[in-house]
């Protein structure tokens, strides 16, 4: 099947979710919104990078598509939603965009458990990480539902709602790798990008690394004295 246009993930994303404009309005479906800027950011980078901008965009929209059928493992329902669709290849970006360089262990948060474990060990060991899957990795994590935002101050949401963990610290830096990794093939400020950031957000990164690494810090303190 040939690769999956933006206006068709675009479509695929909403089906049988969003059937007329209030339903875009509902906070149930907020995880729409940030889909969508997903996809936007993913096709800015990828423009900027001469790259396929608009297969880009597709892996953007169809990232989470899995909340569709429910918020609780939602990357493997989406990647086998993608293939029911005929859509395996674009599907990776479920199983890929929460570990950074396709490494499981680099995720935020507790990582996945059990069967889901196994199964996203395997897809990602046999899934080298490629440039497509590196955007939309850095892009979940600079696009909230309400629009773009710094790195740190998602990551410091993320680490507060999800917890740190033994990965955190590996985590973070792998983040900020990465991030210097596009900027460096960019040639520019990611956040240059992206004029719509807010200018609290911009003006508070380096408060909200600070405190997010504060976090990540005292957990480890904590854990070598119980040790
Ligand atoms: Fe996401």
């Amino acid at each position: 099947m040939s690769k999956l246009r933006s206006y068709e993930a675009y479509a695929l994303l909403i089906k049988d979710v969003i059937t007329d404009d209030n339903d875009l309005k509902s906070d149930d479906n907020k995880w729409i919104w940030h889909c969508i800027y997903v996809a936007e950011a993913s096709r800015r980078i990828a423009y900027y990078l001469h790259l396929d901008y608009n297969y880009a965009m597709s892996l953007g929209y169809v990232h989470d598509i899995g909340r569709k059928i429910s918020h609780q493992g939602h990357p493997i329902l989406g990647y086998q939603y993608m293939c029911r669709m005929g859509y395996e290849e674009e599907g990776r970006s479920c199983l890929t965009h929460s570990f950074i360089n396709n490494d499981i262990t680099l995720t935020a948060g507790e990582g996945p458990k059990n069967n889901s474990y196994l199964f996203l060990k395997h897809y990602l060991d046999n899934h080298p990480v490629d440039i497509y899957d590196n955007i939309v990795q850095l892009c979940d994590l600079f696009c909230e539902s309400s629009g773009f935002t710094t790195i740190e101050k998602r990551l410091l949401d993320i680490t507060k709602r999800k917890g740190v963990t033994d990965n955190s610290h590996r985590h973070y830096q792998a983040v900020i790798e990465l991030k210097n990794k596009i900027e460096s093939m960019l040639g520019c400020d990611l956040y240059s990008l992206f004029p719509e950031i807010k200018k609290e957000d911009l003006d508070s990164v380096a408060i909200d690394r600070e405190e997010l690494l504060r976090l990540i810090d005292s957990y480890s303190s904590k854990k070598k004295l119980l040790q």
